[in-house]
């Protein structure tokens, strides 16, 4: 049997603007393992956030197949959805626009309980305040409203709210992104603490490969909505085999901020339209109109991802590894 806790497999998104595609997500495939932190890397637009929102069923998935546990959650039912959502939860960039400001943090608490049947009251404030605790906020801040607490302690009652139905997978959307430095390396660690106590497994999606390295096991890398290489977050970073994620690590570890923004900027990725040369209806390699070792194949053909030597890693470029000499 296999002990994936989720797999996505051959994940197709495509949204429609007026007459145009986007395909948002193209063919993707990785898996989690229970206990495992998983990263999603990749500029922006490049579909990180489309992944995490069709694993939860928040966008329509094109194609492809999603199993949680063993078991098919790519098209679920309201009612099995909701017994899904008791298993995963997400955390959002901006805690602001999550919570709502009308309700206290103690409401906002209960609600995830409330939805799944309720409980009994005493019951429910118990878990509330341990919550409270576990993600280090003051059980004072029970009475409050989103609007008096600080962003970390916003980010932190995100993070209870999630994990107020005991989950196996949470789901982190730039969940870190918009805090200060200081506060971003506190709330890390509290996703760490709460990984080992809480028996949890991490979707980590975000553009900051820094982040990446330091929260994940593993690590998928994206380009406009296909993955060009994953595999040990070690191995990648220290020894990217795509192109790409060597572009993308040059830019994150140029100690100069302005150097990182302009390449940023550079390689930020427009909406993408389907993956297909205009003319002749050839897929090519997504990454050949960026690549400085691009060649004929690159334009003709669209690699594969393929097995590399090392445990675990997959890439999809015609030239790795020699491209690296
Ligand atoms: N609801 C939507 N309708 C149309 N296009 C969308 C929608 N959501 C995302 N996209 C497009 O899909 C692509 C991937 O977006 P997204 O998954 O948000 O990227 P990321 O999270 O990596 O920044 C982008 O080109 C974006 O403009
Ligand atoms: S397949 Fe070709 S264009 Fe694509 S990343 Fe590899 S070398 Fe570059
Ligand atoms: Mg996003």
């Amino acid at each position: 049997m296999s002990d994936h806790l989720l797999q996505v497999q051959d994940l197709c998104v495509e949204f429609r603007q007026g007459r145009k595609r986007i395909m948002a997500v193209d063919g993707a495939s990785f898996s989690i393992q229970a206990g495992e932190t998983v990263g999603l890397v990749g500029e922006s637009g490049s579909g990180k956030s489309t992944i995490a929102n069709a694993i939860l069923g928040l966008v329509p998935i094109t194609s492809g197949q999603i199993t949680f546990a063993g078991e098919d959650v790519t098209h679920l039912s309201f009612d099995e959805r909701r017994k899904f959502y008791r298993n995963t939860q997400m955390v959002f960039q901006d805690p602001y626009s999550s919570l709502n400001p009308m309700r206290t943090i103690g409401q906002t608490l209960e609600e995830p309980i409330r939805s799944l049947g309720g409980g009994e009251r005493g019951m429910i404030n118990d878990r509330v305040l341990t919550m409270l605790k576990r993600v280090g906020l003051p059980a004072e801040l029970i009475n409050r409203y989103p609007r008096q607490l600080s962003g970390g302690q916003r980010q932190r009652v995100a993070i209870a709210r999630a994990l107020m139905a005991s989950p196996k997978l949470v789901i982190c959307d730039e969940a870190t992104s918009a805090l200060d430095l200081s506060v971003q390396a506190q709330v890390l660690n509290l996703l760490k603490d709460l990984q080992q106590s809480e028996g949890l497994s991490y979707l980590f999606v975000s553009h900051d490969l820094e982040v990446v390295r330091y929260m994940c096991d593993r690590v998928v890398v994206l380009y406009q909505g296909r993955i060009m290489e994953s595999g040990l977050s070690d191995d990648v970073f220290v020894g990217p085999a795509h192109p790409y994620t060597d572009v993308l690590q040059r830019a994150a570890l140029d100690p100069d901020p302005k150097v990182q923004r302009a390449r940023r900027r550079e390689f930020n990725v427009s909406p993408q339209v389907p993956n297909k040369n205009a003319d002749d209806g050839v897929r090519r390699c997504p990454f050949a109109p960026r690549c400085a070792y691009s060649q004929q194949q690159c334009w003709e053909e669209q690699p594969s991802l393929c097995s590399t030597e090392r445990p675990g890693g997959q890439v999809a470029c015609f030239r790795s590894p020699e491209w690296r000499q």
